[in-house]
């Protein structure tokens, strides 16, 4: 059966122009066969179909990519959280709290949240998800974690080395082994990516290696969390290593961001943290002057961003970063496709995922010009 979304008012496809990075048509219809877009253009030139979803006019994009989430976990931080707002810096020591607290949550307990966080995103857009483990840190707590994201998403990342937890505090190295011997057999099974928290307080550069180098052995395809708390050598690392994205880059040298516009790593820029934390935001605009590819991501985690919302993600980006509300949202789309090395989803190119998202509004600008209002009115996912 064959569905004719139509009176689509402004199309954002991510199929490029010379002009148009966001391949814009208006007027425009989009045909869905078996999943997949079957044919875009003109909505007066469409064939007819057996169902048809008239927008009246609504913008339409394709559903957001959120690249980076940490969705299964026990326990909040609201606390910590306010203290912030009153002058308590940010430090990673908060992730200890929440391994705590999720290893103490039963199974069905982690499910059932994490099922309300994907319906949550769901409901603003988000049809595409990667999610990490990293809250429970010993053998048998990250292969549930990872096993749980993958009832939901194809996109499991093992981040074992999020933090050395406090029974290993002594013991550093006898923790990176564990993570890239019987932690990262027990997790590979169920996921696509590995990852490393290299930070100072984290992980350092030689660590961060090791763990992903094992991770390559093992089948995992490398990505790093990086520079969000200082400068240091996570951009350089995952550019070495050929890592799909490096995320946070809060931080950066100009050495890193010619590093990262010489190479085809995806730079993730996560303003939800800089919001939590008070750090000041990631520069995109120096980024995309630079020519290197920026995504937008969520970070959803209980600590330094504990939010779903990918349009707050472009109203951040728009009006502290730097971006034009057409290079954000292709952040949020293509780009958050790009860092997950996917081109069937981002985009509205024929063969790709039939997936859009509706917006309540005459144009996607509307996502950072109303911020904080609900501006997806429907979701359509094949
Ligand atoms: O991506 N950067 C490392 N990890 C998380 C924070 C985790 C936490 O504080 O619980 C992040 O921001
Ligand atoms: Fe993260």
């Amino acid at each position: 059966m064959a569905t004719l979304v139509t009176g689509i008012g402004e199309l954002t496809t991510n199929v490029a122009t010379d002009s148009d990075a966001c391949g814009t048509l208006h007027g425009a219809a989009v045909r869905i066969e078996n999943g997949r877009v079957a044919w875009v253009g003109d909505a007066r030139r469409a064939e007819p179909a057996e169902r048809v979803i008239d927008v009246e006019g609504a913008a339409v994009i394709p559903g957001f990519v959120d690249s980076h989430t940490h969705l299964v976990f026990g326990g909040d931080r609201a606390e910590e959280f306010a203290a912030r707002m009153t002058g308590t810096p940010y430090a990673a020591g908060g992730i200890r709290t929440t391994v705590a607290a999720t290893r103490d949550a039963s199974d069905q307990a982690l499910r059932t949240r994490l099922h309300g966080f994907v319906a949550e995103c769901l409901s603003q857009g988000t049809t595409t998800l990667e999610i990490k483990t990293g809250y429970g840190l010993d053998v048998e707590s990250e292969a549930k974690l990872a096993r749980l994201a993958r009832e939901v998403t194809d996109e499991v990342t093992f981040l074992g080395a999020h933090v050395v937890p406090v029974e290993y505090a002594d013991n550093r190295d006898a923790y990176v082994d564990l993570v890239c011997g019987d932690m990262l057999s027990a997790v590979a099974p169920y996921a696509t990516w590995i990852d490393v928290f290299c930070e100072r307080g984290a992980f350092d550069v030689d660590e961060s290696r090791r763990v992903l180098q094992a991770g390559i052995e093992a089948g995992l395809k490398p990505r790093v969390h990086g520079n969000q708390l200082g400068e240091g050598g996570g951009v350089a690392l995952a550019v070495e290593m050929g890592a799909a994205s490096v995320d946070h880059c809060t931080y950066l040298s100009d050495h890193d961001v010619a590093l990262l516009a010489g190479s085809d790593t995806v730079a993730t820029l996560l303003p939800g943290v800089e919001f939590s934390t008070k750090h000041p935001y990631p520069n995109a605009r120096r980024l995309l002057d630079a020519g290197v590819t920026v995504a937008l991501a969520s970070d959803c985690n209980p600590g330094t961003s504990f939010t779903t919302s990918m349009p707050l993600m472009i109203a951040l980006a728009v009006r502290e970063m730097g971006m034009s509300p057409a290079e954000a949202v292709w952040a949020a789309t293509a780009g958050g496709a790009a860092a997950l090395g996917r081109t069937d989803v981002g985009n509205l190119a024929v063969g790709s995922a039939a997936h859009l998202a509706v917006l309540r509004a005459p144009s996607r600008i509307h996502l950072a010009y109303r911020p904080g209002v609900p501006m997806v009115e429907r979701v359509i996912t094949g």
